[in-house]
């Protein structure tokens, strides 16, 4: 855990931005897997983590805005625990740990809140993302589960997300971190990426690679010749000579900061020259996208002028043609580039995504797009100094999609349908990285890996035998 005073200091700074009423923030419990004992690995809530801190089942946070007062609920390893999990620290010194004034039972929980209900003062939630918590919620407020998702309380989350949103230097260290066991994981992929092994090998290598440093991966390794498919988690395919391995994979340091990289790279070293001309196109949009990104920007603007680049790059290679702002500004290009260029990363890959992503990524003035493509961006509005955010362009080729778009003679003004049928089985490419916003601009995370076509080249050819 942080120092203490890290807790209680985002805990002051919520009840200070906080109207009235008692917040209540529990934590995760484990999940079975497939009969009660045996269950899924723990991970704790991000926002339990965020403003308490301990990594542990069983906890409740209880926040008094009106008294400023902190509790921690909790009880202690009973003889039954300790026998068959080991002892663990007290719910005392995990108090001390998180800087809260007051700890308790967990039986107190319904009585704290009864009271507080009782004189008729407001409980605050976030909207929880497993039933399981929805159903201690309804029991705790006395509602019904169907209501207990659309009660939480828009209020806390926007302060939540006001606070998780901008990233301290000891978390901007920890996202740091998690690029770095990706740098491992990533360039341990690019020299097992040979014909003949099999994706799952791979993807079993990598993601060992992030429980080897404490933790299991932040999202399912994505590790796929078929990455037209976005978020492939089918790993069975044995990989064949000349198809491109797009592998999107994060790890998540002991603190549970997440990485989310991608890289793609040629089966058995040697891009081809239709291979090299996409990938330049994608690594293009990524470094102007870098170079772009600083505060007060619009994300939607930088996404905007990413598709601008591919759509401008595959004219060149005659895939698009016509007016290509115009062919943006309708959404053309989402042929190609159908998902958004990025989104916040922190303690989740997706940070925050479970408040609600118009919360997370949108405000008042940046109202989200419904136009295909522009609408899976997660994140539009404005950047702001500290702002940990992915930017990850990519071009892919998506059968079902070119074949209903052609079908229904969409955009036939700015896209060569006989052209795209050349490249029906090349896949996709997606190169992201991780950057944190500072105050001119932005700084890529992490150790850099490799990225340009010699150096994925070199780095592939290092792992032949
Ligand atoms: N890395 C997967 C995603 O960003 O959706
Ligand atoms: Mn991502």
């Amino acid at each position: 855990m942080f120092d203490p005073s890290v807790y209680s200091r985002r805990r002051n700074e919520l009840v200070k931005n906080m109207s009235a009423g008692l917040i209540l923030m529990p934590g995760n419990e484990d999940t079975p897997m497939n009969y009660l004992s045996n269950t899924y690995p723990f991970r704790q809530d991000s926002s339990f983590l965020y403003f308490f801190g301990p990594d542990r089942q069983g906890l409740t946070g209880i926040i008094d805005v009106d008294q400023n007062r902190h509790i921690l609920l909790g009880d202690d390893d009973d003889l039954n625990d300790i026998i068959w999990m080991g002892s663990r620290t007290s719910i005392r010194s995990l108090g001390e740990k998180s800087g809260v004034n007051e700890i308790h039972s967990r039986s107190e929980i319904e009585k704290i809140l009864k009271q507080a209900m009782g004189k008729g003062r407001k409980i605050h939630y976030l909207p929880p993302y497993r039933s399981e918590k929805v159903l201690r919620i309804e029991k705790w407020l006395e509602t019904h589960h169907s209501r207990v998702v659309e009660q939480a309380s828009p209020e806390l989350i926007r302060n939540v997300v006001k606070l998780r949103s901008v990233k301290s230097p000891e978390e901007i260290a920890e996202i740091e971190q998690a690029v770095d066991i990706a740098y491992e994981m990533h360039t341990a992929a690019m020299k097992m990426a040979h014909p003949g092994i099999f994706e799952r090998e791979i993807s079993g290598h990598i993601e060992g690679i992030s429980l080897s440093h404490g933790n299991p991966v932040p999202f399912p390794v994505i590790l796929t010749t078929n990455g037209e498919i976005l978020h492939n988690h089918y790993h069975g395919k044995e990989l064949a000579k000349g198809k491109i391995m797009i592998t999107d994979a994060g790890s998540e340091t002991y603190m549970h900061y997440a990485s989310d990289i991608s890289r793609s790279v040629p089966v058995g070293g040697k891009f081809r020259p239709e291979q090299k001309d996409i990938y330049k196109i994608v690594l293009k949009t990524l470094q102007e996208s870098v170079k772009s990104i600083k505060p007060g920007i619009p994300y939607r603007d930088i996404h905007l002028q990413a598709a601008t680049v591919i759509a401008n790059g595959l004219k060149e290679l005659g895939l698009m043609k016509g007016d290509i702002d115009q062919a943006v500004s309708e959404g053309a290009h989402a042929l190609f580039f159908p998902h958004g260029l990025g989104h916040m990363i922190g303690l989740d890959a997706h940070d925050m995504e479970d408040l609600g992503e118009n919360y997370v990524g949108y405000d008042d003035e940046i109202i989200r797009s419904d136009q295909f493509g522009l609408a899976f961006l997660r994140l539009g509005r404005r950047l702001h100094k500290n702002f940990a955010l992915t930017v990850e362009p990519g071009i892919y080729f998506i059968p079902a999609l070119i074949d209903k778009w052609n079908s229904e003679n969409l955009f036939t003004n700015f896209i060569n349908y006989n052209k795209v049928e050349m490249y029906r089985d090349f896949g996709g490419i997606r190169i992201e990285d991780d950057v944190i916003v500072t105050d001119g601009g932005c700084r890529v995370l992490g150790t850099p890996i490799p990225q340009t076509i010699s150096e994925i080249e070199e780095t592939m050819q290092a792992g032949k035998l």
